[in-house]
């Protein structure tokens, strides 16, 4: 499948490729917040250091075929509304995504947005026929934005996925996904 681009312009929002600089900000935006990655697979960031790592992982994907994470640069500001990670999944019909607000943008329709354009650049692919994302079950605002993106919610993904920060057992998800 065609890489995704390095940037996608919405009409408020710039997604383009992270770089080491902005690792202050998204250790200060998301990374180290509780609230934030409560329901998420990995812990809260303790420094900065761990979100250099993160910026540094996440820009040397980019030069491999399955993962590409963007950050949500808002064109007024410039400040980063989030993250969000498009999967190109090795059955090339399908591409999954996953994403991380800043907190203080939150209930501004951003993730929706890049959501959004996320899954028009996949329809814009030929072969791809599917887009899809999982959530855990009390995760209601991920799944207001899955909703919001046209997603149908297709069903209980039962004890899916590790989300450390509410339980160290494994934790029950909805699949979302659209379909052309
Ligand atoms: C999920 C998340 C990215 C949403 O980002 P966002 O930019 O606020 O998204 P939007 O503004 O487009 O939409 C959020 C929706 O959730 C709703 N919402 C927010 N907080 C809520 C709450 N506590 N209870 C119910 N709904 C809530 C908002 O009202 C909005 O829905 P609406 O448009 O119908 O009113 C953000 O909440 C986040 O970062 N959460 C933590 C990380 C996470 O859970 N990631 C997803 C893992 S699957």
């Amino acid at each position: 499948m065609t890489k995704p681009p390095e940037q996608i312009e919405t009409e408020r929002l710039l997604l383009r490729k992270p770089r080491m600089e902005d690792a202050p900000d998204v250790f200060d935006g998301w990374a180290r917040h509780p609230e934030v990655t409560r329901f998420l697979t990995w812990r809260p960031h303790e420094s900065v250091k761990q979100t250099e790592e993160l910026m540094r992982r996440s820009i040397a994907a980019w030069d491999g075929e399955t993962n590409f994470r963007y950050l949500l640069e808002i064109k007024e500001s410039g400040a980063l509304a989030g993250m969000i990670e498009l999967r190109l999944e090795s059955a090339p019909f399908k591409v999954s995504f996953g994403y991380t607000g800043a907190y203080a943008q939150w209930g501004k329709g951003y993730m929706t947005e890049a959501a959004r354009a996320c899954i028009q650049w996949a329809f814009g692919q030929p072969g791809v026929y599917r887009v899809y994302a999982t959530v855990d079950v009390e995760n209601i605002p991920s799944q207001r934005v899955l909703e919001k993106a046209g997603m149908q919610r297709e069903g209980l993904l039962r004890r899916e996925s590790l989300h450390p920060n509410i339980s160290p057992e494994p934790r029950d998800c909805y699949m979302y996904a659209i379909v052309k």
